[in-house]
């Protein structure tokens, strides 16, 4: 098999954007991460001040998000404007749960993700990335970690960006709890693993010991199928 598509689902701060684009460095494979998009449009809301759903519908038209690759990682554009920076910021991550849950919002992003991933050689994080987007993928990982050290990584992630934002551990790990639960129990396309999926529990593994991981399942199927 020469190029597979690798889907790395898992809640919020599982360590899944950081495993996935070394995973992708390792492969020499494209790294996408999926949840930017959720977030472009969610900066797109706010910036146009919908307050209805209908107008968030509608506004989905006008809005050419685009992923490219940089030395420093991916690059989110919006409408040909650079947005890396802001999608990370706090008032995006609080609305991005409610925008995402959006049927018409999901249809657009699964139909974008589907074309960027459409020739493999791919490993794309997300929440519905083995489940619905590429139910066929060749290898689908669900990364779990318990919500203390899931919040610990946000919180020390987010210390250097945003420390005016974040009081303490207990702030981070209420948010991180309240996405979870959004994101797993919206009625369309919630974060769950797919039934062939790989569990990997990260709670005390270090990130090279994940991505070693993965790659070394990943290598079994480029090289032996
Ligand atoms: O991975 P992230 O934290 O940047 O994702 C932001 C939000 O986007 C997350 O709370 C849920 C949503 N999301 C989604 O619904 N489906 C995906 N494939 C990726 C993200």
């Amino acid at each position: 098999m020469e190029s597979i598509i690798i889907t790395i689902d898992g809640p919020a701060g599982s360590g899944k954007s950081t495993t996935a684009k070394i995973v992708a460095e390792l492969l020499g494979y494209i790294y996408v991460d999926s949840g930017a998009m959720y977030r472009a449009v969610t900066l797109a809301t706010i910036r146009h001040k919908c307050e209805t759903i209908e107008q968030i519908i509608h506004l989905l038209d006008s809005l050419h998000i685009e992923l490219k690759m940089s030395p420093q990682g991916q690059r989110t554009f919006l409408n040909g404007e650079d947005i890396s920076e802001e999608i990370r910021e706090p008032i995006i991550t609080s609305k991005v749960s409610f925008i995402s849950s959006i049927k018409e919002v999901r249809t657009a992003m699964v139909d974008l993700q589907r074309k960027i991933g459409a020739k493999g050689s791919i490993v794309m994080d997300g929440r519905d990335i083995g489940t619905v987007v590429f139910p066929h993928a060749q290898l689908k990982i669900f990364m779990i970690a318990s919500i203390h050290e899931r919040a610990k990584r946000r919180l020390d992630q987010m210390k250097s960006k945003y420390s005016e934002h974040i009081s303490d551990i207990t702030e981070i790990t209420e948010q991180i709890t309240n996405r979870d639960y959004a994101d797993s129990h919206r009625e369309i396309d919630p974060l769950k693993p797919a039934d062939d999926a790989i569990m990997l529990d990260t709670t005390g593994m270090s990130i090279q010991e994940q991505c070693d991981f993965i790659v070394k399942k990943a290598q079994q199927l480029i090289f032996i199928e």
